[in-house]
């Protein structure tokens, strides 16, 4: 039975940092390399809330991890000293598994890693913890576990993004009690177009969203079409959604659900000269969900 049963389904936030063109990495690895928006990742996936969930009113108690679910292909792009990711439960999903498998890929439940062969699976290894929102726990051996982020790559979140956020399989998922991923923490990087990418998030905007997250910067420091079409490609070409599924919310909503530390609001600089980076911190929920 599941742990978490009594807190609703397991509800997935989906962060990922997206070039111009939804690009998330090359050749295995980021195309970028941005201090501050990793030192936001730890923070957001880190950070535990004192109350607030679906449950609302009901107290974290006790201590409280959130979890992480990835591919096995970003594992092996975190550095080996870096993982697991500390202070929460690693859950990484490849299709083959086994003991040997896990310590080929250095992976032990003693230090809070799990290796899956399923995003389903991960689904379920998650459930059976107790939950820091749920009424009770029977189980004092195992952390409790408060949210769960999805945190790549591009294989997971398309996954992801194609069977847990449908309508249909949302309100399957409500009966079962399943998973849903009505959440998405995106940092859009608005320049420079990282055209390089060869791994890409499928389109989750419509075209009028494209365009507003097109002029979040001032004109004047819009990439010139030429820049937009340097190193061939110009990203991936995918088409808008018809109809929007995904709402922005505002900072002040992104804010609250980050936790008392400031995120900075607007557009972030970082790096100077060649290497000067500006992206946005955003929000995305599913709409009608929340
Ligand atoms: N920008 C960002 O925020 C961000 C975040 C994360 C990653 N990234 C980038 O994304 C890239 C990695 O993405 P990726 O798509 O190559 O890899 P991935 O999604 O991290 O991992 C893919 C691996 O996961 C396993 N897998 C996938 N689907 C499965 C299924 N249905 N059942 C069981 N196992 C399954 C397979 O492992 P086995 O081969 O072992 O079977 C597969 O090779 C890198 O460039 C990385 O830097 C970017």
């Amino acid at each position: 039975m599941s742990s978490t049963s009594s807190a609703g389904p397991l509800r997935l936030t989906l962060i990922a940092a997206l070039s111009p063109s939804n690009g998330l990495g090359v050749s295995g690895g980021l195309a970028w390399s941005l201090k501050g928006e990793m030192a936001y990742f730890r923070k957001a996936t880190s950070f535990v809330p004192p109350s607030s969930h679906p449950a609302a009113g009901v107290e974290t108690k006790g201590k409280a991890k959130n979890a992480v679910i990835m591919g096995r292909n970003t594992w092996e792009s975190i550095p080996p000293k870096f993982r697991p990711l500390k202070g929460r439960i690693n859950v990484v999903v490849s299709r083959t598994t086994g003991e040997e498998r896990e310590k080929e890929l250095g992976i032990s439940a003693s230090q809070d890693a799990y290796l899956v062969s399923s995003l389903p699976s991960a689904i379920s290894l998650l459930q059976s913890f107790p939950s820091a929102f749920a009424d009770t726990s029977d189980e004092p051996s195992k952390p409790l576990l408060a949210r769960t982020f999805l945190i790549g790559g591009a294989q997971l979140y398309a996954q992801a993004l194609q069977s847990l956020t449908r309508s249909q399989e949302l309100d399957q998922a409500k009966n079962k009690e399943d998973a849903v991923l009505d959440r998405m923490l995106i940092t859009r990087l608005l320049a420079p177009e990282h055209n390089e990418c060869d791994v890409f998030l499928p389109e989750y905007r419509t075209a009028s969203q494209i365009q507003e997250d097109a002029t979040l910067l001032p004109s004047a420091s819009q990439p010139s079409e030429a820049d937009r079409n340097s190193n061939g490609a110009g990203g991936q070409e995918q088409e808008p959604l018809a109809e929007a599924q995904w709402h922005k919310e505002s900072h002040e909503i992104l804010q609250r659900f980050l936790g008392p530390e400031k995120v900075q609001a607007g557009i972030v600089t970082e790096g100077e000269g060649q290497k000067e980076t500006k992206y946005e911190f955003q929000l995305w929920s599913l709409k009608g969900q929340l």
